[in-house]
Parts: C-alpha cells; structure tokens; sequence
C-alpha cells in the first residue's frame, strides 16, 4: 500500500484511496467518486444532518463502536482504518428486510423528503445500534436529543419521535445480527481491519448538535 493512501471498509471490501486532497470530505468522496449519493448534501458546514452517516472502529470487546458523523465536514483521510456505513448499507443486501429503523419509519409515517429522511435514519441507526440488545431504553426526550443534529425545515418531529420508540419493539435485521468483530488489517497495519469474508456491517457517535428537534 503506498504511503499516502487512505485505507478503509466500504460496502463489503478494503477501499484505498490514494492522492486525496486533505481537504476532501467523506461526503465529496461519496457522491462524486463512490456515486453514492443516498447520502445528501443540505447545508455543507455541519448544521443539517443530512449527510450523516457512520464510521465504525474496534470497540470494547471486540464489538463494534460505531458513531454517527456529518459527511460534510468529516476529512476524508480520518477514515483511515476505520469502517463507512451509509444509509444504503444498513438493509441487509438481497434479504429486502428493512433496518428496523427504516421499518418503523415506514410504521409511523415519518418518511419527509430525500434530503432530510436519510440523516435521520441514519441518527436514529446510530441509536438503535447502540441500545440494542441492551435493557436500557432511550427515553423520548433522550430520542429528541439524538435528533438535534437533523433539521426539518418544512415538517414536522412528531412522527420522527414515534418511530424512534417503535424501532426498539421491532426484530433486528439480518445485517444487525450478522455484525462481526472487527480484526486487524493483514495488508495495512494502520488499518485495523483485515479483508474478511463478510466486512463489518452494520450501523454509531455524535451529530453536530445545533438545534433540538421539536
Ligand atoms: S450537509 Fe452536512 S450537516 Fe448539512
Ligand atoms: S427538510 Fe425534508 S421534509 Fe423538511
């Protein structure tokens, strides 16, 4: 691996990118050299929301810590060693099962326009990943306080919030049960991954806080 690229998991495989400008966002790379555009550009300086998505990184007993980043202003060269999930990664390939996330959204009705829907999904995966399988629930006003890095500026957070309650009494995807521990890298030892036969999956952190959902 030259010295200068940057090494990470995408979409099931090692990616190196190499000659990236250290200005170059996670959010630039996405939509204009990946062509993954599920993931949106609002306001390009960390207020919106709506170009999150996660980066997931070796966490405690071996699990995987995964946290919830704007693209826009996230570097492209800090992914190094680390995992990118988007919001067309979190339903299980070919099982057409939804995230329960993306299910209880369709539940209570809180799917808004393409601009806005995927941050929030993506804030609200964040979450689920890191209750799941726990016994603590997220109270709702704990449930707002995730979302006030997502703004709506035509709608509403009412039905947001709902799926956000519902998505814990939903069954986990099959990408959710089939996450795997991460292991270090074999052909970079700055990343700490190596190529598995399945790379790490599934939705983790924190979104700019600017301003509390409603
Ligand atoms: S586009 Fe990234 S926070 Fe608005
Ligand atoms: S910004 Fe998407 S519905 Fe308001």
């Amino acid at each position: 691996m030259p010295a200068n690229a940057i090494c990470f998991f995408h979409r099931g495989r090692l990616v190196e990118v190499r000659d990236a400008a250290p200005t170059r966002t996670v959010l630039q790379w996405l939509r204009e050299d990946a062509r993954c555009t599920g993931t949106k550009e609002g306001c390009a300086e960390g207020d919106c929301g709506a170009c999150t998505v996660l980066v997931g990184e070796p966490g405690r007993g071996g699990k995987l810590a995964l946290h919830s980043v704007n693209a826009c202003i996230r570097l492209l060269p800090t992914l190094h060693g680390k995992a990118l999930f988007t919001v067309e990664d979190i339903t299980a390939a070919g099982s057409g099962a939804l995230h329960p996330v993306q299910q209880a959204m369709v539940d209570c009705h809180g799917s808004q326009c393409g601009f806005c829907t995927p941050g929030f999904v993506m804030s609200l995966a964040a979450c689920y990943e890191r209750h799941a399988g726990t016994k603590r629930r997220p109270t709702r006003q704990q449930l707002a306080d995730e979302l006030a890095g997502n703004l709506c500026r035509c709608t509403g957070y009412r039905p947001i919030l709902d799926a956000s309650q519902r998505m814990f009494d939903l069954p986990a995807a099959p990408a959710c049960r089939s996450r795997r521990p991460p292991r270090r890298c074999a052909r970079c030892r700055a990343a700490r991954w190596r190529t598995p036969r399945r790379a790490p999956r599934c939705p983790g952190g924190s979104t700019a806080t600017s301003r509390r959902a409603r």
